[in-house]
């Protein structure tokens, strides 16, 4: 990456919106930050002055503590919101709630949400810098970072590896964000899941779509396992969850097709020994963990690049 490269938006809503230059680039700072976490003193003054503010409007565990570690970690002032204890409650829209928060000389908005799409809405109504933390099935941009972060500290590239994302692509905005990210550094991508939830339409992306797990991770560098997102999930996509554990789920017999070194993932959290077995989830080719470790470090990038192109 050139040193004179330069960083300008004020928002991350997507890697679709991002040249492979920029992914990269955010890849290369995360690595940077990630040294800071390995220090005594944890802690940097990049934005010391700056106000953060985060808008969980759906649950959260890895996304929302590693936001908050990140501006802590960054010397941000914070401040934490939820959907339940708001006046969006008494019926203030989302557009006056954040336009409220922004008057009170809010620097940054971190915002998961139900709704695709409600990221994009406010950032293009709001000088503050908006971060995506997820919204509905649409996208989660950093999600897809740390794990092309992961991805890229064991296989030391992304491009030309081969890479299966396996189960409810269709409710799922990590692998609409992970295929972008992983199309645009050079990657191979298959989507594999019950036809249902990997539908053909996906290939008009450029991505091959496998119904057959055994086939589509044979020769995978990188299997990533997605939770069947009931929450998004209107009826039935699949006979039964025995059903799909058998035929989709990763486990010690389907495995047997994995490559030695095939890389295990999983954005959490994971139901277990349905989409993948408690002992590949917790064995040696698992790095569920370590995205989560790395989560950290690229929220910090993200959050240092986007405040550095604020106007005031
Ligand atoms: N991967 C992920 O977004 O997890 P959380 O919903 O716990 O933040």
């Amino acid at each position: 990456m050139s040193s004179n490269f330069q960083w300008t938006r004020k928002d991350l809503l997507s890697l679709y919106d991002l040249e492979a230059q920029e992914i990269e680039f955010i890849l290369d700072t995360a690595a940077e930050f990630k040294k800071v976490s390995a220090r005594k003193v944890k802690k940097v003054p990049a934005l010391r002055g700056k106000t953060v503010v985060n808008f969980f409007f759906e649950p959260s565990t890895r996304t929302r503590v590693s936001f908050e570690l990140a501006e802590q970690r960054l010397s941000a002032d914070i401040v934490n919101v939820t959907a339940s204890t708001s006046s969006l409650t008494k019926g203030e829209s989302l557009l006056d709630t954040v336009r409220n928060i922004e008057a009170l000389n809010v620097d940054l908005l971190v915002m998961r949400h139900p709704v695709p799409g409600a990221a994009n809405f406010v950032a293009e109504r709001v000088g503050a810098g908006v971060v995506n933390a997820g919204d509905g099935a649409h996208s989660h941009p950093t999600q897809a970072l740390l794990d092309l972060f992961t991805i890229r500290e064991h296989k030391g590239r992304i491009k030309g590896l081969k890479v299966a994302i396996v189960g409810d692509i269709m409710h799922s905005r990590v692998a609409r964000s992970n295929l972008w990210g992983l199309l645009k550094l050079g990657a191979e991508v298959t989507l594999v899941g019950p036809s249902t939830l990997a539908p053909r339409e996906f290939e008009e992306v450029g991505v091959r779509v496998c119904h057959n797990l055994e086939e589509a991770i044979a020769d995978a560098d990188v299997v990533n396992m997605l939770r069947i997102q009931r929450e998004r999930q209107e009826s039935g996509f699949f006979p039964s969850t025995g059903e799909y554990a058998r035929f989709f789920g990763l486990n010690s017999n389907t495995a047997r097709f994995l490559k030695d070194d095939a890389l295990i993932m999983h954005p959490g959290p994971i139901n277990r020994d349905v989409e993948l077995s408690s002992e590949l989830a917790d064995g040696s080719r698992s790095v569920i963990l370590e995205q989560v470790t790395n989560g950290l470090a690229v929220r910090m990038a993200v959050l240092f690049l986007v405040a550095g192109c604020l106007k005031k």
